[in-house]
């Protein structure tokens, strides 16, 4: 067996251990003989494993007691329109803070729900650093105020999330979600697609203040209404029973690792390791983010002659480091070192990257 370092962008590296108890569970999950994708969710082992994965996202965020945790289905982008739907009645406005890519589309999926209003934008700085939110700048009539925690193509992050001031603080965290400890009362909702930090794709996660479970929101189907999902702990219909099992895991393996506090030490080794070396390479890498803003999940670098990226890509490819493409909308390269990307990835991609500029700078 051999294993790449993988630096893909999601559906994204799982950790080793989680995917080794996978393997072994695969046939025989807890000796129920079957495999956990061949168990009805309604099963007392299902029920309960679902129950232990949402305590130990719990402990791992200390969410509160007044937030319900949702285990839901449609990816972050389906969210982009449904959280409006549950959020805003017709006619009302919303509030959105631009950083980049998915903030953009966050904005246009949710156009057909609400009046979206932008409040603070970064697109005129080619989204390399974060703007301004002045809370005096808010609709005090707004349903919400959402931002993107990481911007996972331009990569760009929050450290501390945006003032709000009363309105619900809505955020997508798909790519930097227990990368560090959140402090969850500062927010209303948090919702993350699973396949950066979490597991497989076809998951949702959504931490939700109970209060806002009462909206109205638009007329929709039940199977939309987070309300009716949290009443049924997520299992309104059938569940990602998969997705959800593997989420468990992957909670399972934060905790073990020392929780948040250990993960987030990791990381910011990590990132500062990588850009150390695009910063220290003499202008052979650039990454044009402020370094105030820099993600440590999304690392986009380019080239100083692009006309070496086919090369560099095939070469890293050679040497195992894998998916190291950047997104068509910034160029270049990108690296992703996800919670599960270990240091000694990161550190093979350095010495790489020092080699590939010795010999062709
Ligand atoms: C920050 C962010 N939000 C939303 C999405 C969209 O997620 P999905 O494809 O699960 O709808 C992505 C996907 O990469 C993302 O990185």
């Amino acid at each position: 067996m051999s294993r790449v370092w993988n630096f893909s962008a999601g559906p994204a590296a799982l950790p080793l251990e989680v995917l080794q108890q996978a393997q072994a569970d695969l046939l025989d999950w807890n000796g129920s003989g079957a495999s956990v994708m061949e168990l009805s969710h309604r099963g007392k082992p299902f029920m309960a494993m679902a129950a232990q994965a949402e305590a130990d996202l719990r402990e791992l965020l200390a969410i509160p007691a007044h937030y319900a945790v949702l285990f839901l289905q449609g990816g972050a982008t389906q969210h982009f329109a449904q959280i409006p739907m549950n959020l805003a009645a017709p006619g009302d406005r919303a509030d959105y803070v631009l950083t980049g890519h998915w903030s953009e589309k966050a904005v246009s999926e949710a156009g057909p729900y609400v009046q979206t209003r932008i409040v603070a934008s970064s697109k005129e700085q080619g989204y390399r650093c974060l703007p301004l939110v002045d809370t005096a700048a808010l609709d005090p009539d707004a349903a919400y105020l959402h931002y993107v925690a990481n911007e996972t193509i331009h990569g760009i992050e929050w450290r501390q999330p945006p003032p709000s001031g009363h309105l619900p603080l809505v955020a997508d965290m798909s790519s930097n979600i227990l990368s560090a400890p959140v402090d969850i009362e500062r927010h209303g909702i948090v919702y993350a697609g699973a396949q950066k930090n979490i597991g497989p794709s076809g998951l949702v996660v959504m931490i939700i203040r109970r209060d806002l479970l009462a909206r109205e929101g638009r007329p929709m189907a039940n199977v939309l209404r987070y309300r009716e999902q949290a009443a049924a702990d997520s299992m309104l219909n059938t569940p990602n029973t998969w997705g959800w099992y593997l989420a468990g895991l992957t909670f399972k393996w934060i905790l073990a690792q020392g929780g948040l506090a250990a993960i987030e030490a990791g990381n910011i080794r990590k990132s500062g390791l990588l850009y150390q070396a695009i910063d220290g390479s003499g202008g052979f890498y650039r990454n044009p983010v402020d370094p105030a803003a820099r993600s440590r999940m999304n690392v986009p670098f380019t080239l100083h002659d692009p006309a070496l990226d086919a090369l560099f890509l095939e070469q890293s490819a050679a040497a195992g480091l894998m998916a190291l493409k950047g997104h068509k909308a910034v160029g270049g390269m990108r690296a992703s070192i996800y919670n599960a990307v270990p240091l000694a990835a990161v550190e093979a991609l350095v010495a790489f990257m020092a080699e590939f500029a010795r010999r062709y700078g």
